[in-house]
């Protein structure tokens, strides 16, 4: 093939083009742009992806918008929890009258539901009018399934059962021009056993740290001043690299570059997060006071079913370490209801937890059995009307709890970081603490990027109003 010599990149960049030269003369067929939509479902990992889908397709020569009546609507999803799938089976249902009116258009899936086999089955059977079906491990070979969509006329399936390449150097397009995801990380070796991204995302492997400051650098030079660190257990980063380097040494390294402001990361397991990770966020001063710690439950029985391999005591000494040595920093959590074989005393236990640690917010989710993990095969699942009601337990707590640890840095000047005018009252811009924590207030569009000394001066819950010190 005439492109047998090149490098991956290469490759996927002269499919670019020749899709592009599809696209041209499409245009000039119907006599106006073609459109595209990227539709995300899922964690923070897919919404990178996204980015590097919208680039593509913007150097194929798609126009961006922001509707599923576009000529290429893609639909990048997400499969942790039944509902997740159920809204794109959904959505896939009333594209089909939308294809309908506008044939020519393209429908294409890609993303973790789409790596389990059962879907692509439904799929190809009662959703026809799918054109383009891929997964996560050959999401960089998107313009060469687009064109050969182009080319064949009919619908493709390209989905492969694993990978170890990480392939660099394709287009991405960032959402925001000041902040960005950066992915060090892709897949993941912990099988806790609710969990199915280990099977749809596959075996661990970590980027080389050149190629990620080489992409933070760049990004930096374009605008950015905020990058998040992305990875299902950042922690554990580098233990597969050929020259080993542990996530501290790589934060350290990153910490460097000039120009860049605050650097984030998630998610940190709670087993692999090492005294040396401590250090280097109490030193650093670039490094968030934010720091995102999944508990999932806070009965020690339960955590061992769970495959998280650290106890109740094992959580709440590490709390302990890390308020120790940055007293100010903000947890966050994720917590799961209803595992199977969960009592109401492993129930208490989690509540006691959240009590304890004071999280300024978290995210909680009743647990949904996904097929072909250990637990979906537990006995003991516990009935929807008992979780329903720990739901609702443990969501008045965790609420209660946040609104009283947010208040904590009411009357203090902190940087904000500006992300946005506000949507409902364009005089307030809306930004960002280093906790994570949101706050409005007076200001314009010029101050977009910016990082900005403000005064707190009301907590409302779970974000602040606040005046830029500036302007008094
Ligand atoms: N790698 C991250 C989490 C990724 S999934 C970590 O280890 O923390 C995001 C969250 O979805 C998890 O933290 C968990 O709370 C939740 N989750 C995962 N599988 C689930 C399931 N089967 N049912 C309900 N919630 C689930
Ligand atoms: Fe899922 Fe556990 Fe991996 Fe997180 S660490 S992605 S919860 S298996
Ligand atoms: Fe969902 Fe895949 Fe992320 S299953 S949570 S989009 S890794």
């Amino acid at each position: 093939m005439l492109t047998e010599h090149l490098t991956e990149a290469e490759r996927q960049y002269y499919y670019m083009d020749q899709c592009h030269q599809w696209v041209t003369s499409q245009e000039e067929k119907l006599g106006r742009p073609l459109t595209a939509s990227v539709i995300t479902f899922g964690c923070q990992m897919n919404a990178r992806d996204s980015e590097k889908l919208t680039g593509i397709l913007e150097k194929i020569g798609y126009t961006m918008i922001d509707s599923e009546k576009a000529d290429f609507v893609i639909y990048n999803t997400c499969t942790v929890r039944e509902n997740a799938n159920m809204r794109v089976y959904g959505r896939l249902g009333q594209m089909k009258q939308i294809k309908k009116k506008n044939p020519e258009m393209f429908i294409a899936l890609c993303g973790c539901m789409m790596q389990e086999p059962e879907v692509v089955e439904k799929l190809k059977k009662s959703y026809r009018h799918v054109d383009l079906i891929f997964g996560t491990h050959n999401i960089f070979k998107f313009a060469e399934l687009v064109y050969r969509r182009i080319t064949e006329g009919k619908m493709v399936i390209d989905i492969w059962k694993d990978t170890d390449q990480i392939v660099e150097d394709l287009p991405n397009e960032r959402k925001y021009p000041f902040k960005t995801g950066i992915n060090i990380m892709f897949g993941c070796n912990n099988f806790c056993s609710y969990c199915i991204v280990p099977y749809v995302r596959g075996r661990e492997r970590s980027r080389q740290p050149e190629d990620i400051i080489r992409e933070i650098e760049k990004a930096v030079a374009d605008g950015v001043v905020e990058v998040m660190l992305l990875g299902q257990n950042v922690n554990s980063y580098g233990k597969t690299l050929e020259q080993p380097l542990s996530f501290a040494q790589l934060l350290r390294r990153i910490c460097r570059i000039d120009g860049l402001e605050r650097v984030r990361f998630m998610t940190s397991h709670p087993k692999d997060l090492s005294d040396e990770l401590i250090q280097v966020m109490a030193e650093e001063p670039k490094i968030c006071r934010h720091l995102h710690l999944p508990l999932q439950s806070g009965s020690s029985d339960i955590l061992k079913k769970m495959n998280r391999r650290y106890t109740k005591e094992d959580y709440l000494k590490l709390v302990d370490k890390l308020r120790r040595a940055c007293p100010d920093i903000s947890l966050t959590t994720d917590i799961i209801v209803g595992f199977p074989g969960e009592t109401e005393e492993d129930f208490l236990e989690t509540l006691d937890v959240v009590e304890k640690v004071g999280y300024d917010s978290a995210y909680t989710f009743i647990y949904s059995k996904r097929t072909g993990t250990p637990a979906a095969v537990m006995e003991d699942q516990v009935p929807e009307d008992v979780v329903k009601d720990r739901f609702n337990r443990l969501l008045e707590r965790v609420q209660t709890i946040a609104a009283r640890v947010c208040s904590r840095h009411e009357g203090t000047v902190q940087d904000v970081l500006v992300e946005e005018v506000n949507h409902q009252d364009p005089s307030l811009v809306t930004g960002k603490m280093s906790n994570n924590i949101v706050v409005h207030f007076k200001g314009d569009a010029s101050l977009i990027g910016k990082i900005v000394p403000v005064h707190l001066t009301s907590c409302k819950n779970f974000y602040y109003m606040g005046e830029s010190v500036k302007n008094n």
